[in-house]
């Protein structure tokens, strides 16, 4: 099965199993917006709880707030939102198709270099054990030539978007050769900027509404909050404050089903450090946040850093953490170390002072700020295409059998325990009930009758239960279950009384917690 091929049955098997679904569907949909289902939400509240958790608790110097979607209009001034948020496009005149500009050029650079891992793998293949990648990586003349071509482009385009040369992005663009992928011309636009602010307005009579922006980020949210939490909650730097929310972008180039939406969810994190330290407070969030994401057991191979090429006029370091997604490696998350830029342009912007007074130095000043920001949708993302397996079983007897399962971390898994009688008689129904109101308080479990057992496991297969239980007669003489694993399918027959204390040892968000 192609990457292409696995993601085309990722998006089925996200709606047919509930768990997200095209905004306004019936009336052929809203693009680049998505809802989600019954298993989706459940899976992205764990999501959620799982960050939240993991920065709230983990960490006795965060704190949380959640502050209002609509802002001042100033705030995205002084953030700079009004007058640089932008993305520079550019138009196939034939197809009338809108692309980012940098995008193109960097899908091209990683085409290059896909070159130069085919080289490597043929070569491997011939030279067998003697092969010195690093050796054949300096010397073979069609690899270096290939990785000089990457170099320079590399070079150009950040020096281009650095000084907003746009003429230059678009020389770039017929240098390489770059066709559109809908016509196949090479027949182009300018490259033209475009704001990714949502306006609306506030108020009731026209003339003196004002206009405000949706939030392109959560961010500004804690930075204009950063007084009122240091000061209520007597916070002393460094110190961090979380939050988990929508936020909009009126993308020009959104594709990949939830992995660039206009509508998504951020959770942001601001660490607020002495001036010179920064830095080193970079390195520290950049290794905690991977070990998040590792500890979700995916496999370490599926993530990597990606240093960005053009840094933001106020940024001194920012790395993404990239997910090797079925459409290749793509960010999920954002560290950014953003000096003192937000407060001290709010500070400006606003005449109120932004400062903190350091009992230790006896000084005041403008902490700078470490940021981690993470898409709870491209998270989503990443767990499902981690999770998704197909899977031939061989059964007793030679028959082999195909079921689809969903790897999901327990802890993360939409249903904790799915609930089954063996039959819908002799008493069955009533024992299973009464087993799944004992745990239901304290787990997400979810009752099933219908259907054979085969079918009811493959059904909690497919949406990642990891654990099912089967009420059946030895259940009445002996008040024992079987409980079946979700990965390995293995059985056990446990006592009743047992079931809690398994299922808080496995599915528990302390478990997940203590492997970060
Ligand atoms: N406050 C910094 C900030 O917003 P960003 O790199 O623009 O930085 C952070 O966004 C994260 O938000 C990204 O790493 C990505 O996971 C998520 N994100 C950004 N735009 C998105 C979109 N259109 N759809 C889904 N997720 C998006």
């Amino acid at each position: 099965m192609t990457q292409e091929e696995l993601f085309k049955k990722l998006i089925s098997h996200c709606k047919e199993y509930g768990f997200v679904f095209q905004s306004s569907e019936i009336y052929d949909g809203l693009s680049a917006v998505y809802d989600y289902g019954q298993n989706g939400v459940e899976l992205k509240n764990n999501i959620k709880q799982y960050w939240w958790d993991a920065m709230t608790r983990l960490n006795e110097n965060i704190v949380g707030i959640d502050s209002a979607i609509f802002m001042h209009p100033q705030v995205w001034s002084a953030s700079g939102h009004v007058g640089a948020f932008n993305d520079p496009l550019i138009d196939n005149k034939d197809s009338k198709k809108r692309y980012r500009a940098d995008v193109l050029i960097e899908e091209w650079m990683e085409k290059q270099s896909a070159k130069i891992t085919k080289e490597v793998t043929k070569a491997q293949k011939r030279f067998g054990d003697s092969f010195d990648e690093a050796m054949f990586l300096q010397t073979n003349p069609r690899v270096v030539k290939t990785q000089e071509k990457i170099d320079a482009i590399h070079n150009r385009m950040a020096t281009s978007l650095e000084n907003n040369d746009l003429a230059e992005v678009k020389k770039i663009i017929e240098d390489c050769e770059i066709a559109c992928p809908i016509s196949g011309t090479r027949s182009w636009t300018d490259v033209r900027h475009f704001n990714l602010m949502f306006e609306t307005k506030m108020g009731s009579v026209s003339d003196d509404a004002n206009t405000i922006y949706l939030r392109p980020e959560t961010a500004q949210g804690i930075f204009v909050n950063y007084l009122n939490v240091q000061k209520t909650g007597r916070m002393k730097l460094p110190f961090g404050i979380a939050q988990i929310g929508k936020a909009f972008r009126n993308e020009i180039v959104a594709r990949q089903f939830i992995f660039r939406m206009r509508e998504f969810e951020q959770m942001e994190m601001q660490f607020f450090v002495r001036p010179g330290e920064e830095l080193e407070w970079f390195e520290f969030w950049k290794e905690k946040r991977m070990r998040w994401h590792k500890a979700m057991g995916f496999g370490d191979d599926k993530y990597r850093f990606h240093e960005h090429i053009k840094l933001a006029h106020y940024a001194n370091a920012a790395f993404d953490i990239e997910f090797d997604f079925p459409f290749g490696f793509k960010e999920v998350e954002g560290i950014h170390s953003r000096t003192d830029f937000d407060l001290a342009s709010h500070q400006k912007h606003s005449g109120k002072k932004l400062q903190y007074f350091d009992l230790e130095t006896n000084k005041n000043y403008i902490p700078y700020v470490v940021e981690t920001s993470i898409g709870l949708d491209r998270t989503f993302l990443q767990v499902l295409a981690g999770a998704y397996t197909e899977e031939k079983i061989t059964k007793d007897g030679g028959k082999v059998d195909e079921r689809v399962l969903l790897r999901i971390p327990p802890a993360l898994a939409p249903i904790k325990l799915a609930v089954f009688p063996l039959v819908k008689k002799d008493g069955l129904p009533e024992k299973a009930r009464q087993i799944m109101d004992d745990l239901k308080i304290d787990f997400k479990c979810q009752y099933e009758e219908k259907d054979s057992i085969g079918r009811r496991y493959r059904r909690h297969d497919a949406i990642g239960t990891p654990f099912c239980i089967t009420i059946d007669h030895q259940t009445i003489e002996d008040n024992t279950v079987t409980i079946r694993h979700r990965d390995s399918m293995e059985q056990e027959r446990v006592d009743v009384s047992r079931l809690r204390e398994i299922m808080e040892e496995e599915v528990s968000m302390k478990t997940l917690l203590k492997t970060i």
